[in-house]
């Protein structure tokens, strides 16, 4: 850690990229508005368009994606008065910081990134964009643009976040400053890889050919209760303790899922279904889903029939924002020896 003490700010990002599903509602949003009520904190979320565009987007889909995740966001619970609720490309600060971190970030760190090794695995990975390759180097820059302290995440962006860290210490290092904060990341909970509905080796994931092995957040009550009774299980009853689903993949993900959706450990819902079969636990963890869930996908179709309240919040959001970032990235730009005044 560095001497400095900094505001504790939290900041994350979800990539508007189409299928917002349940794995980044129980890893990510439900987590971001605990933080939000915790207070203690500022908060500041971000849709991350600038990393959806990495791979191709089709530009009506990437606006139509950008507000279906802003209202996901504040269906789920985020509020924009209590949270800073933006839209990074409507931040520049975010983009113009990132081209410092690719000047100090190396080749090297990026190439040994597992998501980038999964991304181009089997393809020609020289076809790739270079955006793709430099895209932890972006990340990194939304969360230090703003000196965020803590950020919550699902445990597949540990490593980015890793490098977050080694960023921010290369920078300060190498100019001889305690300017940017060693960023804790915060995966914690049942649910910080919740895995695919079909294959309980998989993650769930938006880019899944199969529908069925994610519960999107636009599904409605029918279709809900449908994945989860068709979600792959084993034959053998739930066990009564935790160690037992440690050779049981499909089960334990959808003991977790109960766990995070019901605010319990997942031992205390082992307690109450151990010994029971998955014809009693799926109804009712269907029951719980659908409570949950499917006021958050009603509310979203709500917000996207009024887009221009959407676009208000995103314009009034990227105004707070800047208040932070300006002055961070000025201070930035003066460190490493640019000549001022920058026009900001
Ligand atoms: P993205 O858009 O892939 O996912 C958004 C968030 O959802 C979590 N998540 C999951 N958690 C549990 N189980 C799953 N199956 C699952 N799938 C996704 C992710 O861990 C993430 O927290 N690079 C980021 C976006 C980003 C960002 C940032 C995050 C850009 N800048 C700065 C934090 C801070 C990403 O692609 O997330």
């Amino acid at each position: 850690m560095t001497e400095t003490s900094f505001t504790p700010r939290v900041f994350s990002g979800i990539q508007p990229s189409g299928n917002l599903h349940l794995g980044n509602y129980l890893g990510a949003l439900k987590r971001f508005v605990d933080m939000q009520e915790a207070g203690g904190y500022e908060t500041v979320y971000c849709m991350v368009d600038l990393h959806a565009i990495t791979v191709w987007q089709d530009p009506a889909d990437l606006r139509r994606s950008t507000r279906e995740l802003c209202a996901g966001f504040i269906a789920s619970g985020i509020d924009p008065e209590k949270s800073i609720l933006i839209n990074q490309s409507q931040v520049p600060e975010h983009a113009q910081l990132a081209w410092v971190f690719n000047c100090v970030a190396r080749m090297g760190w990026m190439g040994r990134m597992t998501q980038w090794k999964d991304k181009t695995a089997g393809k020609n990975a020289e076809a790739a964009s270079l955006g793709l390759f430099a895209y932890p180097s972006l990340m990194a820059a939304d969360i230090l643009i703003y000196h965020a302290t803590h950020v919550p995440v699902g445990e597949d962006q540990k490593q980015h976040l890793e490098l977050t860290r080694d960023i921010a210490t290369k920078f300060n290092h190498d100019y001889g400053v305690d300017f940017f904060p060693i960023t804790e990341p915060v995966i914690e909970g049942a649910a910080t890889r919740v895995m695919s509905l079909r294959d309980g080796s998989k993650k769930m994931s938006k880019s899944d050919p199969s529908d069925a092995s994610r519960i999107n957040m636009t599904d409605d009550a029918d279709a809900i209760a449908k994945k989860i009774r068709k979600a792959k299980t084993d034959p053998e009853p739930l066990p009564s303790e935790a160690a037992g689903l440690a050779e049981r993949p499909e089960a334990r993900n959808l003991v977790n899922i109960f766990a995070a959706l019901n605010g319990q450990t997942v031992d205390q819902v082992l307690g109450d279904f151990g010994g029971r079969a998955f014809s009693e636990f799926k109804p009712a963890l269907a029951e719980l889903a659908v409570a949950h869930l499917a006021p958050i996908s009603s509310e979203m179709s709500r917000l996207m029939d009024n887009q221009d309240e959407i676009d208000r919040i995103l314009t009034r959001g990227a105004e707070r924002a800047r208040e932070i970032t300006a002055p961070i990235l000025k201070k930035t730009y003066e460190i490493v020896g640019m000549v001022g005044p920058v026009e900001l």
